[in-house]
């Protein structure tokens, strides 16, 4: 059977012999494998690992200082963090066809990166957390289903000049794998469980135009969400919850008072790997406290929605 020990202290050899004494640059993403990577290569290289986290105003609520904390102050990995939110939302003004926002966002992500990447010094090594589904889906003729359907910038995405050498010290290894690598390396359970997350964000949640006041809106009712479901202890028997803010609005009543707000839907799937997946039954209740918080706590939004379509016909994601 696998055993996480055995793997790790394999890894760490096959890191230390890959890399001599080169340095390595590692993109975080606030995700699981991006995490576990960097982690991992850490224990092997130390301070010959860069690691880049770029903010770009797409990201959950306490995002950004939550890696800030992991890896800098609990880990002491040289961390460099980009806020680029001014870029991603100034390319993406006026912005609201879903593939036209996804090019965007990887576009500046990537100036971002190599802009950071050439503080960082001489690099020889790219780490990423690519995983074994990862690699075989990319490697199918039609570039997998899911990159025919939407432009994802893990893989594919990789400027051709790329002058670095990949590491990807976790290509052999299963999300759950992956999760109890990162269990073995100490990282926080919520880290380590921690839904997937799309690459671009918030962007691709944000139906329509990409806004400052839409995103922070945006924030405030995923978190909700997200914390209701963990008070209901379901956070982990399901693959991914998400909320989407629509550019629709309806009339609604808060007291005496008529009020006329943007709908946001909640969405929930079971899943095995993501290709397909199911809507998540949710106990009423659940969706009910989901409900009457985002309502009453969150200006500007004054209805709720779920979300009952599975994968397909309906993918994961909204755009
Ligand atoms: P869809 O929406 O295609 O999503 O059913 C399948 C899974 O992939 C995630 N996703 C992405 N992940 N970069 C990523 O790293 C992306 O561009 C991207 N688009 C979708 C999505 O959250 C779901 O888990």
């Amino acid at each position: 059977d696998w055993d996480m020990g055995f793997f790790i202290s394999t890894a760490v050899e096959e890191i230390r012999r890959k890399v001599g004494d080169k340095q390595v640059l590692c993109g975080l993403s606030g995700g699981v494998d991006s995490a576990v990577a960097a982690v991992l290569i850490h224990e092997a290289i130390g301070d010959q690992l860069v690691c880049v986290f770029v903010n770009n105003g797409l990201l959950r609520k306490g995002e950004a200082d939550m890696v800030l904390k992991l890896f800098r102050d609990h880990y002491n990995i040289r961390l460099q963090y980009a806020d680029a939110e001014d870029a991603f939302l100034s390319a993406l003004k006026g912005v609201t066809e879903p593939e036209a926002k996804r090019k965007i966002i990887g576009k500046v992500f990537i100036d971002t990166f190599y802009d950071e990447a050439r503080k960082a010094g001489e690099i020889s090594f790219l780490a990423q957390g690519t995983l074994y589904p990862d690699v075989i889906e990319s490697k199918s003729p039609s570039g997998g289903p899911s990159a025919t359907i939407k432009s994802h910038h893990n893989v594919g995405g990789l400027p051709e000049d790329l002058k670095w050498d990949l590491l990807e010290p976790l290509r052999e290894l299963f999300k759950d794998e992956v999760r109890a690598v990162g269990r073995e390396l100490g990282l926080p359970e919520e880290m380590v469980n921690r839904h997937p997350f799309p690459g671009p964000g918030l962007g691709v949640r944000c139906v329509g135009e990409v806004t400052k006041e839409r995103l922070d809106t945006l924030r405030d009712v995923d978190a909700i969400f997200i914390e209701e479901i963990r008070k209901a202890n379901l956070y982990d028997d399901i693959w991914q919850a998400l909320a989407c803010l629509l550019p629709v609005k309806s009339v609604g009543v808060q007291g005496d008072e008529r009020t006329y707000e943007e709908v946001c839907s909640l969405r929930a799937v079971t899943s095995e790997d993501a290709m397909t997946a199911d809507w998540y039954r949710f106990p009423p209740d659940v969706l009910q406290h989901a409900s009457s918080r985002i309502c009453n706590e969150v200006k500007g939004v004054n209805r709720v929605l779920y979300d009952i379509t599975s994968k397909p016909p309906g993918t994961i994601e909204w755009e």
